[in-house]
């Protein structure tokens, strides 16, 4: 079995650098003797009890890691370290866009996190609840994240761009009884009433009892007596035990939205998901003691939750943390902010540096970034000419780029280069080979393995500690997403290509799934919020290429009776849709046409209505009801040239 996967998935020993063999060591033997391999592994956490059995998959596709095993993420977080001489260690810098800094080291932030879960169990909060955290990119955010882990209320961040209707829809799919707020967030130099968006998405939901609110931009906002709190005023001082968690109790739960259906709440448990990530971020990153890494991201998502919160905190690492934009109040935002902190690891978006590079080498050449030694991407392919820009005129080609290939239900990387085990040689846009646990492989429509350099899907052959413990409340949608069309292997969803040397190429989502600026964003949740309007009969949205954002969101709309189509209607489409569901998923443009091509049982073509727009041929369109609808597209799409 072996045999057949390190030839078909790697490269030989021989190739390569010989630190590139210890990567091969660790790989072999992660596959060969996976249980021995993660008893190992599992013990960069401490363990409260250990587990009796490393792996169970009886009842696969429910894949379960370090069984009985029993752990509390805070504690590994802060309670370990402050018993060691990372006590005094800083945690993180956090800096804001106008300049303030605050800096807190383990101690204070084990101080805080204990004095919000005393605050939390004081208001009634107990272990086995739901609380939905809706907050900027300031220090209380991983506080309330450590504080719920503490004391084992699962929490569930919603990005705090989302508006009133899909923080609603999350709030109640995670039947969260608490909100964690602000009452504003900072952005671009305005302020973003996240308080008055949390009272808009309360009179949509019924099972929110309270509301905890952080004063950060000190704007004014209404708080229902009963309801709402001042996060300052629930706080106190003291000791909170660290609630002793199964490995499979759930840590957080995380929504992500797709082509179909409702968001699916992805969960995460409390024992193979800080491992897999801790250990993963260690091979990918090895971040020293003494370094300073920034992971560029937002809570909001995955990327922030793995590699802001758990994953750093986990190894004890210093992190930098950012509330703001990236380009605010200048370009040379992100390059101020790694020499003044001397910036050692940093980890960004494809988006954020092709936005970057268009304003130009002057920002970052008038920077010392010298203290940089390792550049990480994550979530979209980065195309080569960014990938040679963030080497050379960032890197100044001394800094490998750790391309991390993953997604929120793979709990933390997949397919990264290992700087910890030994890099292979780079190729820029090549994710290249799996991380230690990880099966990839590459297979057509009938599950067979494709050739060398051929398209397919790329699946994971067997399970790994980080892989979601289900779907929210959906055990069912767990497995017909992601272990139906392959048998008991995991669809990622994407496309990929092995080349000749074994290095694995991601080629995009293989289905409607957008990446605008780096977020996922789910085709169906702006068709519905579209349709919902009284106005809007049908919609369908699908994404235009663009050079900075990856996609952008097209809209195509029919009207009911009675209304007409005009500009005004369009502003108030996309003012709705900004309201509703954040202005990340408003379209950039919508257009109103009197019919939508479909199939004779009535399903809407996108994929027919994409081609056309961009001017591609459409293929077949002889199963179309009405042929018609595809020279209205075009006709709407002359009206923009
Ligand atoms: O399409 C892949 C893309 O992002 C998707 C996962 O999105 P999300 O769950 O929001 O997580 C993003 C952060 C991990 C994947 O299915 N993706 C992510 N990283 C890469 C990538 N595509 C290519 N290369 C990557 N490095």
């Amino acid at each position: 079995m072996l045999n057949t996967i390190m030839s078909e998935t790697l490269p030989t020993d021989e190739r390569y650098n010989t630190s590139f063999s210890r990567y091969l060591d660790e790989y072999r033997r992660s596959i060969e003797n996976t249980e021995e391999f993660w008893n190992e592994k599992s013990k960069i956490i401490e363990w409260f009890r250990d587990y009796d059995r490393v792996l169970d998959d009886s009842k696969k596709p429910f894949f379960r890691w370090f069984v009985n095993g029993k752990t509390n993420v805070s504690y590994n977080c802060l309670d370990r370290h402050i018993k060691t001489d990372k006590r005094n260690k800083v945690a993180y810098i956090w800096v804001s866009e106008s300049g303030n800094e605050k800096i807190v080291t383990y101690y204070g932030l084990y101080r805080r996190v204990n004095a919000l879960a005393r605050g939390l169990l004081n208001m009634g909060l107990r272990r086995g609840d739901h609380v939905t955290i809706y907050m900027p990119m300031i220090l209380e955010a991983p506080v309330a994240m450590l504080a719920c882990a503490r004391i084992g209320v699962v929490f569930n961040v919603v990005f705090s761009g989302f508006g009133a209707e899909a923080l609603a829809e999350r709030i109640k799919d995670s039947r969260s009884k608490m909100v964690i707020t602000a009452d504003g967030a900072w952005r671009r130099g305005k302020i973003v009433e996240l308080k008055s968006i949390v009272d808009r998405a309360l009179e949509l939901t019924e099972n929110v009892e309270s509301v905890i609110v952080v004063k950060n931009t000190n704007n004014e906002i209404n708080m229902e007596s009963e309801r709402d709190f001042y996060y300052n005023d629930i706080i106190e001082d003291g000791y909170v035990e660290p609630e002793k968690m199964d490995s499979n109790d759930p840590l957080f739960i995380l929504y992500t939205s797709g082509t179909t259906g409702k968001p699916k709440g992805i969960v995460h448990g409390n024992g193979g998901y800080p491992v897999w990530i801790s250990n993963t971020m260690k091979w990918a990153f090895d971040p020293k003691d003494e370094d300073r890494y920034w992971c560029a991201a937002d809570i909001g998502w995955i990327t922030g939750h793995s590699y802001i919160v758990f994953a750093p905190l986990l190894l004890g690492v210093t992190s930098i943390m950012y509330e703001g934009a990236i380009d605010y109040p200048k370009p040379d935002r992100v390059w101020d902010i790694i020499e003044r902190y001397g910036v050692n690891i940093l980890y960004t978006s494809p988006t954020a540096i092709r936005l970057l590079m268009k304003y130009g080498d002057k920002y970052p050449n008038s920077h010392d970034l010298s203290s940089l030694k390792t550049l990480g991407t994550v979530g979209e392919p980065i195309n080569p000419a960014a990938w040679h820009w963030f080497y050379e005129v960032i890197g100044k080609s001394r800094c490998p780029i750790i391309d991390t290939y993953w997604q929120t239900e793979t709990g933390g990387f997949t397919i990264a280069p290992a700087l910890g085990l030994g890099l292979p040689d780079l190729k820029p846009g090549s994710a290249t080979f799996p991380l230690p646990g990880i099966d990839p492989v590459i297979l057509d429509d009938n599950g067979r393995e494709v050739k060398r350099n051929e398209k397919g899907y790329i699946v994971l052959r067997r399970p790994w500690p980080g892989l979601m413990l289900t779907v929210n409340n959906d055990d069912k949608r767990y497995i017909e997403t992601y272990f139906s069309k392959f048998k008991d292997m995991y669809l990622m969803g994407d496309y990929a290509v092995k080349d000749d040397d074994g290095y694995i190429w991601l080629l995009g989502r293989a289905d409607e799934v957008l990446k605008v600026s780096g977020h996922r964003i789910g085709t169906i949740e702006i068709e519905d919020a579209l349709v919902s309007m009284k106005e809007i009969a049908e919609a369908a949205v699908f994404g235009k290429p663009d050079t900075i954002k990856g996609d952008t969101i097209i809209a195509f709309v029919t009207l009911k009776e009675g209304y007409e189509k005009s500009p005004d209607l369009i502003d108030y489409f996309k003012r709705k849709i900004r309201e509703e569901l954040g202005p990340i998923m408003v379209p950039e443009e919508i257009h109103i046409v009197d019919s939508l091509p479909k199939t004779r049982s009535g399903k809407i073509m996108r994929r027919v209505i994409k081609a056309v727009y961009l001017d591609q041929l459409p293929g077949d369109i002889t199963t179309l009801e009405n042929e018609a609808s595809v020279d209205e597209i075009k006709r709407a799409v002359e009206e923009l040239k």
